[in-house]
């Protein structure tokens, strides 16, 4: 009788100190070199690209290998949207968003405070006055609730730790019908040259946006190497 309810009250005690997020992701110890061992909807999480890369990030390649005025376009901008852009680095797309918005506003959201400080000074070099950076944490990007109008997250979705937290954190920053546009390398092409967990197929994305309740609404592919995807929140 002891043993039988000693074995309850353990039992209970293992399923209350579990981690909530035990449910939602699978750790792994043998795993890929470039991720951190951590799945989610059978998905390995790609590593966080450090602070240290930041240089790589400004590359003057970037114009021609990415194309950033196409995802602009695609982003369908009015003069007072509000955007935030989440794993914003270094701000490459902040600062081309911030002048197509001249009465709205850029969030410049990230996790490293060394990408933030140099964001700043790109601010002040810029004179870039409607680009806000903004410190988030790994499971919300610490944005006001019913705020914006459009979140961008540019190579940048497939290394969050908690992907889950934080789009549902993106979806109750946004506005009723607002859009989450994601761009990342096409998962389905062997040929375009990133590692593979660098890379989403657009089957995986959808699959992780349906989770937050986002509504697909197109795939543009006039990138050369990239998807850009976009979502709407419906309710
Ligand atoms: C590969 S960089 C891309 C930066 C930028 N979007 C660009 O295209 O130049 C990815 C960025 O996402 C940031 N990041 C990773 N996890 C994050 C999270 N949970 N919330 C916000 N930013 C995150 C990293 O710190 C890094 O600066």
């Amino acid at each position: 009788m002891f043993w039988k309810r000693l074995a309850v009250v353990f039992a209970i005690w293992i399923s209350l100190s579990s981690p909530v997020w035990a449910d939602t992701y699978e750790v792994r110890s043998n795993h890929d070199p470039d991720g951190i061992g951590k799945i989610y909807m059978n998905r390995e999480i790609a590593q966080v690209m450090g602070h240290q890369g930041a240089g790589w990030l400004e590359r003057s390649s970037r114009e021609t290998e990415e194309q950033p005025q196409k995802v602009i376009s695609a982003l369908q901008l009015k003069p007072d949207s509000v955007v935030a852009d989440i794993g914003a680095g270094t701000g490459y797309f902040s600062f081309r968003i911030a002048p197509q918005i001249p009465q709205g506003k850029v969030y410049a959201v990230d996790v490293q405070p060394e990408m933030l400080e140099i964001l700043n000074d790109l601010k002040g070099e810029k004179k870039i006055a409607n680009v806000e950076p903004i410190l988030g944490s790994e499971t919300s990007p610490n944005l006001p609730e019913n705020s914006v109008d459009l979140a961008l997250m540019v190579d940048a979705y497939h290394e969050f730790e908690y992907p889950q937290e934080m789009i549902a954190g993106i979806v109750r920053s946004l506005k009723l019908k607002g859009r989450v546009v994601l761009v990342e390398y096409r998962g389905e092409n062997p040929f375009v040259m990133i590692k593979g967990l660098h890379k989403m197929t657009q089957k995986q994305v959808r699959q992780e946006m349906s989770v937050a309740g986002l509504q697909y609404v197109e795939t543009r592919n006039g990138l050369p190497q990239q998807h850009i995807m976009i979502f709407e929140k419906v309710g």
